[in-house]
């Protein structure tokens, strides 16, 4: 059993519900707080010949990209060779483990079930240690999550992971949830900048929105998303935080699941190879603890609206 400070383990659900009493609610409060959730195998149905499947790719790997992508509402795959004669497989195992996700947090998450946005899901088959990034785009620093080309104006990033290596850990350093580090380094981050735009900055993001309306390829960022991906790179680039701030080493056991709002909780993968992943967007009305949110978070801090 894993005994990581930074998680919860979960044992009153498993792949056939609930084996006591729901306690979905607080759940979603340990979440939302800055905890990750873990099972120790998988609570949804991950058939053997699927995984199998997805591990067979290593064989093939000179066809992989980086990273599997699948957009589950237009059915749609990335990184993968449009000839590949693969293609068709790894679409049908995306999808199928896209939707049996979508019902697991469905019924464990109750309160995020009627308002979500389904956001896309990933299947990584590279080896994290040692990949040669670019520093803004390295996972093994401590960073919160912002998507550059989906902003979500305030909603929140949770994403469920499986660790679907037969034999090896995937490794993760995480650090102190939001409500805890964002007030410690906000401003120094620059927040009030990004809360108050001046006349100038303002007429651009106008333009920005005006562009985004009439279809253009622009992401219509509030002001919320523009700090969140500021911040993103931030926390990246000071080496005083990812050196001296408080954090956590946990070993994602081969087989485990694990849940975690990833815009909220700073994480590093330091090691591993083949994780699932889905990624779910949850807006502000559905949350349960609110307050604890990044966007509110903020907004304490800026004493200002930063949604727009
Ligand atoms: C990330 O969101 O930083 C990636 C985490 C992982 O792939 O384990
Ligand atoms: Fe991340």
């Amino acid at each position: 059993m894993n005994t990581s400070p930074a998680c919860s383990v979960v044992t009153d659900y498993t792949r056939d519900g609930w084996t006591a009493a729901d306690r979905s609610r607080d759940w979603c409060t340990e979440l939302e707080s800055g905890k990750m959730l873990l099972f120790d195998g998988v609570p949804f149905d991950l058939p053997a010949a699927d995984r199998d499947f997805l591990l067979s790719q290593k064989q093939t790997e000179s066809r992989l990209h980086k990273n599997i992508s699948y957009r589950p509402e237009k059915n749609l795959l990335r990184g993968i060779a449009g000839d590949s004669p693969d293609r068709e497989r790894m679409q049908q195992v995306m999808g199928h483990y896209s939707k049996q996700v979508v019902s697991f947090l469905m019924s464990f998450l109750a309160p995020y079930a009627r308002d979500f946005k389904l956001d896309y899901a990933s299947f990584r088959p590279l080896e994290e240690k040692s990949r040669d990034l670019v520093l803004h785009k390295r996972n093994d620093l401590l960073h919160v999550d912002a998507f550059p080309t989906r902003p979500t104006r305030g909603a929140r990033i949770l994403r469920v992971f499986t660790n679907i290596n037969p034999t090896v850990d995937r490794v993760w350093t995480t650090g102190e949830p939001f409500h805890v580090m964002a007030p410690k380094l906000a401003d120094s981050a620059g927040l009030l900048r990004f809360a108050n735009p001046s006349v100038a900055e303002r007429a651009v993001f106008a333009a920005q929105r005006a562009g985004h309306v009439v279809g253009l390829p622009v992401p219509n960022r509030s002001r919320y998303d523009r700090f969140m991906l500021h911040f993103h790179d931030w926390l990246k680039e000071n080496v005083a935080f990812q050196s001296n701030s408080p954090k956590v080493r946990t070993d994602f056991s081969p087989g485990c699941t694990w849940l975690v709002f990833t815009d909220g909780v700073p994480h590093a993968v330091l090691s591993g190879q083949y994780v699932l992943e889905q990624t779910f967007i949850i807006p502000q009305r559905a949350l349960v603890a609110p307050e604890r949110s990044p966007l509110q978070v903020l907004e304490t801090i800026a004493n200002t609206s930063l949604a727009s």
